[in-house]
């Protein structure tokens, strides 16, 4: 194992600990959270860990069913307690940039009913100023290159659909998904998601404004959690 992939590894167990038995659990999407996922089930396997989880893609449920967690419908509980994800960017304000795994749909979804919400990520994804990444966008197939030319108009940027060979890539929910190149400018993230979500279209962002409680993150120097002053938990 490399070094980046140690540390992914340090920082999805050490979230572990932000769950207890009786817990309702939205499971994130990606390389880091996927270390969650393992250790919860670790957990529910060997120590009787009692808690019922909801995934936000296939393949996080693929791994969840494997590694032995229960799961249920998100319609089918009164909300979750918690949800643990990963991130492409976390800024000073626990703004988030997400969907790089393609999964921002149902992970926002998640994390709208969650009362709590703990990010897992590296050194790598902590930032002064959200966007070098780019910013995903689901968009509806339905003319999505003339979604995408207003994207790039309102933002200025580049924007550039995947693509899987010469397909459009698709996300779990069968829309297409677009990288808006906009650069580390996002100053007001809030003001930039309503905007993206204005246009006809786009069926979510990846801007994770005001929904982060805390951050676990591994660095060099170890593990460290971030708690949001103004967050839940
Ligand atoms: C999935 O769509 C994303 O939001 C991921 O949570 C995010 O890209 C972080 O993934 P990694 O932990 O693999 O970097």
């Amino acid at each position: 194992m490399n070094d980046a992939e140690a540390l992914k590894k340090i920082a999805g167990e050490a979230a572990c600990e932000f769950v207890k038995t009786g817990m309702r659990v939205g499971l994130g999407t990606g390389s880091t959270v996927k270390y969650t996922v393992l250790e919860l089930g670790r957990r529910v396997q060997e120590e009787g860990l009692e808690i019922v989880g909801v995934p936000t893609s296939i393949a996080t449920q693929e791994l969840a069913l494997d590694v032995g967690i229960p799961l249920v419908e998100l319609g089918s509980v009164d909300g979750l307690d918690i949800v643990i994800d990963g991130t492409d960017e976390f800024d000073p304000h626990f703004q988030l940039i997400k969907g790089g795994g393609a999964a921002l749909l149902r992970e926002k979804i998640v994390a709208q009913q969650s009362a709590a919400m703990v990010v897992v990520a590296d050194e790598r994804k902590q930032v002064e100023c959200l966007g070098a990444f780019g910013i995903p966008i689901e968009i509806t197939p339905f003319a999505c290159d003339v979604t995408v030319a207003a994207l790039s108009t309102l933002l200025n940027c580049e924007v550039i659909l995947r693509m899987e060979g010469s397909e459009h890539k698709l996300t779990d929910n069968g829309n297409c998904i677009a990288d808006a190149k906009i650069g580390p400018s996002i100053n007001d993230p809030i003001a930039t998601e309503a905007s993206i979500l204005n246009v006809a279209g786009v069926v979510q962002v990846g801007l994770f404004n005001n929904m982060c409680d805390a951050v676990v993150l591994a660095s060099g120097n170890g593990v460290d959690t971030l708690m949001n002053p103004k967050g839940r938990l």
